[in-house]
């Protein structure tokens, strides 16, 4: 059954076999895609492919595989190569993940414009290099554009795709549709800007969290909590202007009560920070309290970072009832935070339930009766673990359609 499924799948190649080249590899090939894993340096490619058949392995004992196929038939999709001309021959996209070097990049993608065909999308994994840079003056660039995951991509579903001023905009789709396949979130930036979407809101976040520490505004522990404890659970749920659009009778409403307010706390900030001196020290002080002596797991990018994240992350959030997306927007939060209180150890949704003590106390009294003629029935599903179920999904996932359980 391997072989059959190698044999016909669409391939890809991944060039590069670092930690983002073997999280790309591994999710293609759960979407049962033939993968060619290139790298320049021969010893990296057995490396990679060592550590991904003990990274599956794990994520099948655990449960936390993704896709429909079974960890050996998904590590039969994968093969080395040492020659990039035959790991990209006959493939229908490429994902690069060389090291963030612009011009390691560049020459990268000349080599690479000169063996492709026009019916392969050349994509990079580049974290903040700009397309118009990256892909300037390639005969092929109409195929090119970045596809910016998030570390560890297998984990964390979100893909940035960022155009070039000239990537044609069947690329765009080819890739959007690609990444929907292996079970990745994608979004469309619409036009190139430094740091894309991710970057520039991790940095508006980072940049005024340093300065309300620099100022002896809270400390760094407290800040760290406001985040754990506050705006991240809001956050994994739903994001920013919806959070608007929920806090009060709708965006337009929210825009009228809460303009002033938002406006002048904006004009405090101050100027970005250095991130040096005596606040990194204070800050480096208080992280060391929080984590362990031994940073290697924690905090190095290395092999044992992903299972040690698969296990944490499995063993973090509870089991939610949630429903399709094609319910829409209101409704999914309407009914995940509504039902929430009424599920064993799963934390009610902030937003659904301050808008609906607001405007409609009766329903939420039909709704958590529903909720406790319905918790038998998940617990009894939970006990089959039927993860794949659309009504029973993980905290972190409200796509009922992606390939196995999400996190
Ligand atoms: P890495 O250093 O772990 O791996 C890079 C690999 O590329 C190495 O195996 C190296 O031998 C190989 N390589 C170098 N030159 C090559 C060439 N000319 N042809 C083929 N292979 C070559 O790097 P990592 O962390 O995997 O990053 C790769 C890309 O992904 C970078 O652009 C990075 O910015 C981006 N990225 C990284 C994230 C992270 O957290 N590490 C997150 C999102 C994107």
């Amino acid at each position: 059954m391997a072989s059959s499924a190698s044999s016909t799948a669409d391939g890809v190649a991944v060039v590069g076999s670092g930690l983002i080249g073997r999280s790309w590899a591994m999710l293609f090939a759960s979407g049962g895609f033939r993968v060619k894993l290139y790298d320049i340096e021969q010893q990296q490619v057995t490396g990679a492919l060592d550590t991904i058949r003990k990274e599956m392995k794990l994520l099948e004992q655990s449960g936390a595989l993704k896709g429909s196929l079974g960890a050996e038939e998904q590590l039969a999709l994968i093969s080395g190569c040492s020659d990039l001309r035959e790991a990209v021959e006959g493939t229908v996209h490429i994902q690069e993940c060389v090291p963030e070097n612009l011009e390691l990049k560049q020459q990268l993608f000349a080599q690479l414009d000169q063996i492709v065909d026009g019916n392969v999308v050349l994509s990079s994994s580049s974290s903040c290099l700009l397309p118009s840079k990256l892909f300037a003056g390639l005969v092929h660039v109409r195929q090119c554009l970045v596809a910016h995951p998030v570390n560890p991509p297998y984990h964390v579903p979100l893909v940035e795709l960022v155009p070039h001023p000239e990537t044609a905009p069947a690329t765009m789709a080819r890739t959007y549709a690609l990444m929907r396949q292996i079970g990745q979130s994608p979004v469309r930036i619409l036009k190139e800007v430094d740091g894309f979407a991710l970057n520039r809101l991790q940095y508006a976040l980072i940049g005024e969290a340093w300065r309300l520490v620099e100022a002896g505004i809270v400390s760094p522990g407290d800040l760290d909590l406001v985040m754990s404890d506050g705006l991240g659970l809001r956050y994994a749920f739903i994001g920013p202007l919806e959070t608007m659009h929920l806090n009060a009778e709708g965006m337009l409403s929210y825009c009228d009560r809460y303009r002033e307010g938002m406006k002048r706390v904006l004009k405090t900030f101050g100027p970005i920070p250095e991130f040096s001196g005596a606040v990194a020290e204070k800050v480096h002080q208080a992280m060391c309290v929080k984590v362990p002596d031994d940073p290697g797991p924690w905090l190095a990018a290395s092999d044992t970072l992903l299972p040690w994240r698969a296990r944490r992350w499995k063993a973090g959030p509870p089991p939610l009832l949630t429903v399709p997306h094609t319910w829409g927007c209101h409704s999914r939060t309407w009914v995940g935070g509504l039902l929430s209180p009424c599920l064993p150890s799963s934390p009610p949704h902030p937003q659904a339930i301050g808008r609906a003590n607001r405007q409609v106390l009766p329903l939420i009294f039909k709704v958590i009766t529903w909720g406790y003629i319905l918790q038998p029935v998940i617990v009894i599903l939970n006990c089959f673990n039927l993860q794949q179920n659309v009504f029973i999904i993980r905290f972190w996932s409200l796509a009922e359609d992606s390939p196995g359980p999400r996190f």
